[in-house]
């Protein structure tokens, strides 16, 4: 008898039955959900118990668990992956049966969440932790660093080298062969047309997108 595989999801928010489907769709039973903090406790979402806080798990002895962490926040899932990391836990990529992943990418196997529809095209790389929302597009020899967020849709073309914790806003376009580099935490607005590179910390939006301000 084959045994199913069991799998704890971190973060409860609009993300979550997302990131349920997906965890399904790659063969993990879902056996429970964790909030940041014991406000939710006990309660249910999306038929799924809210077992703990963060803390509670951080706590218990997690060695050999599989996890996945679903909140929007790229900067608390890296901290929080290192910490289970060190405490023996398993952060498992998980790639929706329907993404098509050339079999010249390269994907990290911590910690990715690849969602339904997306494609990730010949010599991309996507590092640990990288979130891609439906039906993403990574284009080329393009490089996503560790803990990059990809909003729906959105298509990042090739040749561009995205740093880590960049926000890539849904139905955004950066284009290839225009756009080297995004920087680390730079945010790129929802339908923005990306026509060249965008400095860290720096927010752009619109077509063609120019800079708002730096967070
Ligand atoms: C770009 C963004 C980060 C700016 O947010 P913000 O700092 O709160 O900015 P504001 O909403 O105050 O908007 C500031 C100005 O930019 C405009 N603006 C905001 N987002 C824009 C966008 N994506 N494209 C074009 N213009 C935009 C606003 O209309 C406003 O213009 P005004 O000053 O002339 O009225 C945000 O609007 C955005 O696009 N976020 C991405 C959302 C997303 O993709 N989520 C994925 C979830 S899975």
């Amino acid at each position: 008898m084959v045994k199913t595989k069991e799998i704890f999801l971190l973060g409860v928010g609009h993300g979550t039955p997302l990131f349920i489907e997906l965890a399904e769709a790659c063969g993990y039973r879902v056996v429970g959900l964790y909030h940041y903090n014991d406000e939710r406790t006990g309660e249910v979402d999306h038929g799924f118990p809210i077992l703990g806080s963060f803390n509670n798990l951080l706590n218990s002895n997690i060695k050999g668990r599989n996890f996945a962490l679903t909140m929007g926040n790229m900067k608390i899932k890296a901290v929080i992956s290192n910490l289970l990391l060190n405490l023996g836990a398993l952060i498992p990529t998980l790639i929706h049966p329907t993404a098509i992943i050339s079999r010249f990418a390269k994907v990290s196997n911590c910690g990715v969440l690849i969602t339904s529809y997306c494609e990730v095209h010949s010599d991309a790389e996507i590092m640990d932790g990288c979130v891609l929302w439906p039906q993403v597009i990574i284009g080329h020899d393009t490089k996503l660093s560790e803990y990059t967020f990809c909003g729906p849709k959105s298509y990042v073309g090739a040749y561009i080298n995205v740093e880590r914790f960049a926000f890539i806003g849904q139905c955004s376009v950066s284009i290839s062969g225009k756009v080297c580099n995004i920087g680390e935490s730079a945010i790129i607005g929802a339908g923005s047309v990306v026509t060249k590179s965008v400095p860290p910390k720096t927010i752009v939006k619109g077509n063609p997108a120019r800079i708002l301000n730096k967070n």
